[in-house]
């Protein structure tokens, strides 16, 4: 464990995590944990700054999990930034990052999944990347086990994400309470994401434009327009805007099954599209 005078504790290894966080339930404080892969922006402190507002202590987890990289992506070229995110985390008054090995998370023999239907399979990131969501919610199970935080909290801006690890938790009946925060965005409107470095400036330039038309058809949904027009209308847009779209849905907030009208419950628009090389997600509230 390395600990230096200003900067939260560092851990790489399970036994010493656990026995940190021994001290911490001793001591009668409540944790709450925030997982991430690193590369750390404004949208995962603005977690941070939720996890504080629920617990005494702040775990931070950065782990670049391979099980949730399909062969042809971005695993190997995920940006890593361990020094500055450190020093966000710092900043932002968090107490400990955990940041463990690939050995420690996946040792030698290593033989356990986790099958996961329902909001995993809605035909949304599932039909573009079929294994993402065993890994996710695999490495979250493994996390939530390791520090048995009172709280864990992830954003809204992976919706799926969020839906699929509310359904787990519940499932296999984990204690820790999960909490959803908003998105941060760029002024302009853009999801921050760690992948954002990888846009060119022209293709920066367009981005904006998928929150502009998810924002645009959830308004044309809410002032009476047939929601198939309104998707249709909203695909159109980003074809216009030179992206190659993978979907452009609207969808149950809470259960992510097709919904053909506003009485049906809750709507949530979601959407994937690529720029270039690059695939952009986000979703708003209709
Ligand atoms: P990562 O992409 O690093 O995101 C970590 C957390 O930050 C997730 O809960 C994500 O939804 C949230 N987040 C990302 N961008 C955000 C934004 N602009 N506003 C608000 N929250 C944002 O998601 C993962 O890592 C991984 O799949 C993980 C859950 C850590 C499992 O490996």
């Amino acid at each position: 464990m390395i600990r230096s005078r200003s900067r939260p504790c560092l851990v790489r290894e399970i036994a010493p995590l656990r026995r940190e966080l021994a001290a911490w339930r001793r001591a009668g404080d409540t944790i709450a944990l925030v997982p991430t892969m690193g590369a750390l922006h404004a949208g995962h402190i603005a977690l941070v700054e939720e996890a504080k507002e629920q617990a005494r202590r702040v775990i931070l987890s950065i782990f670049v999990n391979p099980a949730q990289f399909a062969p042809s992506e971005d695993f190997a070229a995920y940006p890593r930034s361990l020094e500055t995110d450190l020093s966000m985390f710092e900043e932002a008054g968090g107490d400990l990052v955990f940041a463990p090995s690939i050995e420690e998370i996946y040792r030698p023999g290593f033989a356990t999944s986790i099958m996961i239907a329902g909001p995993a399979a809605a035909g949304l990131e599932d039909r573009f990347r079929p294994a993402h969501f065993a890994g996710v919610a695999l490495v979250v199970a493994k996390l939530l086990n390791i520090c048995r935080p009172d709280t864990a909290i992830f954003g809204e801006k992976d919706y799926q994400q969020l839906k699929v690890i509310e359904r787990m938790t519940r499932d296999l009946d984990f204690e820790t309470r999960i909490i959803n925060a908003p998105t941060v965005r760029e002024p302009d409107g853009l999801a921050m994401s760690s992948r954002n470095v990888y846009l060119s400036p022209a293709e920066r330039a367009a981005a904006p434009q998928l929150f502009a038309a998810l924002t645009r058809c959830a308004g044309e949904i809410r002032a009476g327009a047939a929601i198939s027009v309104a998707l249709q209308a909203g695909r159109t847009a980003l074809a216009a805007a030179d992206f190659a779209t993978d979907y452009f849905e609207a969808r149950h907030a809470d259960t992510l099954a097709p919904i053909h009208s506003l009485s049906e419950g809750p709507l949530r628009l979601l959407a994937a599209a690529r720029l270039g090389k690059t695939r952009l997600i986000d979703n708003v509230a209709v």
